[in-house]
């Protein structure tokens, strides 16, 4: 069983009331972060990866930081895959991914994340963005008995991540105020909820598809813990 408190509630958090929303990896095994750019989708994966390394015993991460901007203080570790080496991380990532398929028993946690896949996406040529998209839909859909999750990143949600099925194991995180083809795809049936303003830090989370809560990104207090155990994931 893997909870995590992740984000607090806004509405609660405005009456002085800290209250978290946790996230279940077997129900939502995987994560999306969404927002424009400065909307703190960065601050906030890092605080993820960060609790997941903390709490949970045995997990590691892989991060593919494609914008080469966030992640310098994790340089000399061996997971980390920046600008165009991000492909190869996401090719060691599936490997490991796919020895578990084929055989290999070991379930401990594994979270990757991907920064910036619409930007990645791009980079690429359209079959290397193919073959990028068709192992990310894998992971996507088989990763939850596998422990393997994903933690993934875009300034525009992304249709093709959210082919039918996939959308109940992706919980989403928006934050800042979406484009309004962006609410449409991500929370069509909640627009009484989403006429609402959000700043940095500040949004929505959609869970099992079906929940939507007002949230707020918790402060970092402790830079240098985080960073500490960001590098711990990475390594260990
Ligand atoms: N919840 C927050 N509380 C305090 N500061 C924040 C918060 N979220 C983001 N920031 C700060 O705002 C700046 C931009 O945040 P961040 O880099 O996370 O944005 P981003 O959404 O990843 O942008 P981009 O798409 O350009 O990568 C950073 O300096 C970060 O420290
Ligand atoms: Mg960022």
């Amino acid at each position: 069983m893997t909870k995590l408190n992740i984000v607090l509630d806004k509405r609660l958090s405005e009456k002085g009331v800290i209250f978290y929303h946790s996230i279940d990896f077997n129900k939502t095994p995987h994560i999306m972060t969404v927002g424009a750019s400065g909307s703190g989708k960065s601050y906030l994966n890092k605080l993820i990866v960060a609790k997941c390394i903390l709490k949970v015993q045995n997990s590691k991460a892989i991060i593919l930081d494609f914008k080469a901007d966030d992640y310098k203080f994790a340089r000399e570790t061996p997971r980390l895959f920046e600008f165009n080496k991000a492909k190869e991380g996401l090719e060691l990532a599936y490997k490991e991914f796919s020895d578990r398929l084929q055989g290999n028993t070991d379930r401990s946690f594994r979270l990757k994340l991907i920064e910036e896949l619409g930007s990645m996406l791009t980079y690429y040529e359209k079959k290397e963005s193919e073959a990028i998209k068709s192992m990310i839909g894998n992971m996507i859909f088989m990763g939850r008995s596998l422990n393997y999750h994903l933690l993934i990143s875009t300034q525009r949600p992304d249709s093709s991540l959210f082919n039918a099925g996939v959308r109940d194991s992706i919980s989403t995180i928006a934050l800042g105020n979406l484009s309004k083809e962006g609410k449409h795809m991500l929370f069509s049936g909640f627009s009484e909820l989403t006429d609402e303003r959000h700043g940095q830090g500040s949004g929505f989370l959609l869970l099992e598809g079906s929940k939507l809560h007002s949230i707020k990104v918790p402060l970092i207090t402790n830079v240098k813990k985080l960073e500490r155990y960001i590098r711990l994931g990475l390594e260990r």
